[in-house]
């Protein structure tokens, strides 16, 4: 049995939390906001996980005290906030606790990956990052999910894969933590993509060129920023581009769908919710120039996004790029340079 404290009381934090207290962990869920642990208390259900009992037995508490001399801290919160709450929760840390990423996203104005941003603010704990295809609705009802847990030193991922396996989760182990965290915030963004291509009403072709286009975009990222090959085709890759891009969970996907029907921007993630696609949009979009990766989609998304463009001229612009070889760039010279190493 392990002591968990869950940061977040949206979806994704509720579900790991109703997952662990049911597999006998002792769990507390925080919050910063009394309104929704108080829904919870008064209706037994969360609005930002529908229709699932959440137990009366979880203890909820808006003291951040409560990650105190926990075995693991879980941090559910979106990753815009990720480096304030992570601030507060410093000074009351152990060091031996391990922390638990789940947050997809970077960060604006740095470009760091969470577990970076979570390395700054507690310099003293394990991070693992858990991350691959699990809509909250699915795992809290026990739907057959899997997940990576991502840390360099694979002795803690495989501590929270021995904590988070379950019936219904089962948990794989990557050293890869470069690429499994890019995979899961840069998928956002061609779900949102897929998204705006549903709202306009075209069809499966389109979005699987999205999906695959989209996969070649994020690896060639991933690889010049020092990530394997292997893990884009694997769940935090593929696994989790798939899921997002083809659910009605996703609120990547819905608000793309509200954009492509000619609702704004702006107004399509205040009326979804949680849209983490659009904030990471504008960050990849600075990344890619910095690290001199091409990533067609990603600028197209990031014109119509932030930049007023057209819908029609983007697709244009993606259709008409010059002539090229499908496997382009993928290999970047300091991986080709490792292989040559190696071989
Ligand atoms: N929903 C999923 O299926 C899912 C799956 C995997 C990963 N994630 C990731 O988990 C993170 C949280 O997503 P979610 O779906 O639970 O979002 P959500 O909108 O359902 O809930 C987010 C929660 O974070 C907390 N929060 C929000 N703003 C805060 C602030 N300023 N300070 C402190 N706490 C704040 C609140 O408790 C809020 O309920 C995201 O980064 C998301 O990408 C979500």
């Amino acid at each position: 049995m392990a002591t968990i404290t869950v940061l977040g009381s949206g979806a994704f934090g509720l579900a790991l939390a109703i997952m662990c207290h049911e597999a006998g962990h002792e769990v507390i869920v925080w919050s910063k906001f009394a309104s929704e642990l108080e829904e919870i208390r008064t209706t037994g259900e969360s609005s930002k996980l529908k229709g699932v009992k959440i137990p009366k037995t979880l203890t909820m508490t808006e003291d951040i005290r409560c990650v105190g001399g926990k075995d693991i801290v879980i941090v559910g919160i979106p990753s815009s906030f990720v480096r304030d709450v992570a601030k507060d929760a410093a000074p009351y840390l152990s060091s031996e606790t391990v922390l638990v990423d789940t947050s997809k996203g970077l960060e604006a104005g740095s470009y760091k990956r969470m577990s970076e941003v979570l390395h700054e603010e507690c310099p003293h704990n394990p991070i693992v990052v858990v991350t691959g295809p699990s809509h909250a609705e699915e795992l809290s009802i026990g739907i057959p999910t899997t997940v990576v847990a991502a840390c360099e030193d694979v002795r803690y991922a495989e501590y929270i894969q021995d904590i988070l396996t379950t019936e219904s989760l089962r948990v794989y182990v990557n050293a890869d933590v470069i690429g499994c965290e890019l995979g899961g915030a840069m998928k956002n963004i061609i779900a949102l993509g897929c998204g705006i291509s549903d709202g306009l009403g075209f069809g499966d072709n389109t979005k699987a060129a999205l999906m695959t286009r989209g996969i070649h975009e994020i690896t060639s990222l991933g690889l010049a920023m020092g990530a394997e090959f292997d893990t884009f085709s694997g769940l935090t890759g593929i696994g989790d581009l798939i899921v997002t891009c083809t659910s009605m969970h996703s609120r990547n996907r819905r608000a793309g769908i509200l954009i492509g029907q000619g609702v704004s921007p702006e107004d399509a993630v205040k009326q979804v919710g949680t849209v983490e696609g659009f904030y990471c949009c504008r960050v990849a979009y600075g990344l890619a120039k910095k690290m001199g990766v091409s990533m067609p989609i990603t600028n197209e998304l990031y014109h119509l996004l932030f930049e007023h463009g057209d819908v029609r001229a983007s697709l244009g612009n993606l259709m008409g790029r010059p002539k090229r070889h499908e496997c382009e760039h993928y290999i970047t010279a300091d991986t080709l340079a490792k292989i040559e190493q190696e071989s």
